[in-house]
């Protein structure tokens, strides 16, 4: 089985996280997401990925050198953003030679891709798209079906819930097994989304869905990426790293002081640094080399490598990017630093986003 995973996108509701970082890279768990997406599709059997990318290709081609044992994988880059259908198109044509997995590179799950691929062929479609229950359907593609899984509407984006029915919505998860057919109809050399034009065009022609479960999470947003972590550490969705609600996963080569309070669900990456009196927890990844100084806390956060938190600082509901600096008694809340970026000492941030 082959899969194709757009990984092309900007990741702009991740600024300034993504401003040198596509999304894929970013960690969970201080694993680049895209590793834990590999160990996915090589558990159902993928042998191999053909990334798909556009903003930043490099970070994606260095993250990947070590995919699992038996899978290949191919970057592609595109010149300019193809959109959805235009990058599947792009990357399929003349490398599938049967139906093949396209994924959104965004997604944190853990459903069995090998559920949708049965599906598919029981069903004989020609596009199946797997579904996930939300509460709010506007930020999806809202998938209505009938009771056998055959799509009577996409509609991507909707303004609000009207003649959508009653909730949960099931929306798509961005997963889709596809035969080849569907190239032939994306237009090239032009933006194609498969949400606006393909899928609409397809109803009613051998477009099913099949509703999965188990864990699903877009990582696109601030606070996605933050519960994606949390969930992660807490074992709430299965990834290698082994969670657990009471997970306190301290790496052998991290330094943690005997002053300093863990507090459950939380990691601390390799040669990272907790300081005396620090309380650090719950829901918080410490990434690999990060600090954290004497008496401060950092909770429901991520430290990206090399991110350092000074002494008496207090970071909550934040990300702090590469060698990103936290100063003394700096308040940090609900908001991202990107790589390189400071709070200075004594600061006070809310709801902060800086552009560069
Ligand atoms: N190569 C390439 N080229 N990849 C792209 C492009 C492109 O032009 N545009 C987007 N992508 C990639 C993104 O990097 C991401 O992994 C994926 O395609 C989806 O794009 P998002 O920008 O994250 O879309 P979304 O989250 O707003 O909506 C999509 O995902 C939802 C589920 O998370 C849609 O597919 C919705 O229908 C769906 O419900
Ligand atoms: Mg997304």
């Amino acid at each position: 089985m082959i899969a194709v995973v757009l990984v092309g996108g900007e990741g702009t509701r991740l600024r300034p996280l993504t401003l040198d970082e596509p999304k894929p890279v970013l960690p969970i768990g201080g694993v680049p997401f895209v590793s834990l997406l590999l160990d996915r599709l090589a558990a159902a059997g993928v042998t191999k990925v053909i990334l798909s990318c556009g903003y930043l290709p490099d970070r994606l081609r260095a993250a990947v050198v070590s995919a699992p044992a038996g899978i290949e994988v191919e970057v592609v880059v595109e010149d300019e953003p193809l959109g959805t259908a235009g990058a599947i198109r792009f990357a399929a044509v003349g490398r599938v030679d049967g139906p093949f997995l396209a994924l959104n590179g965004d997604v944190l799950g853990d459903a069995d891709f090998g559920a949708l691929v049965a599906a598919h062929h029981a069903a004989g479609a020609v596009a199946s798209i797997g579904l996930t229950p939300v509460d709010d359907p506007t930020r999806f593609g809202v998938v209505v079906h009938d009771a056998q899984g055959n799509v009577e509407r996409f509609v991507e984006k909707p303004p609000n819930a009207d003649g959508l029915g009653p909730a949960p919505w099931w929306v798509n998860a961005g997963a889709y097994v596809l035969d080849p057919s569907v190239l032939d109809l994306i237009p090239a050399d032009r933006m194609v989304s498969i949400e606006r034009e393909i899928f609409p065009e397809l109803v009613g022609r051998g477009l099913i869905c099949v509703h999965s479960d188990g864990y699903w999470r877009d990582i696109g947003t601030l606070e996605s990426f933050l519960t994606a972590n949390a969930d992660a550490v807490a074992g709430r969705v299965h990834t290698r790293l082994g969670g657990a609600d009471a997970a306190i996963l301290v790496d052998g080569s991290a330094r943690v002081d005997a002053d300093a309070v863990l507090i459950a669900p939380v990691l601390i990456a390799a040669g990272a640094v907790v300081g005396a009196g620090a309380r650090v927890g719950p829901d918080t990844v410490i990434g690999e080399g990060a600090t954290v100084g004497p008496n401060a806390t950092v909770q429901g956060s991520v430290l990206l490598a090399g991110a350092q938190v000074a002494a008496d600082a207090h970071v909550e509901r934040s990300a702090i990017g590469r060698n990103a600096l936290v100063g003394e008694r700096a308040h940090v809340l609900d908001s991202a630093l990107g790589t390189d970026q400071a709070a200075s000492a004594g600061e006070h941030l809310t709801g902060e986003r800086r552009p560069a």
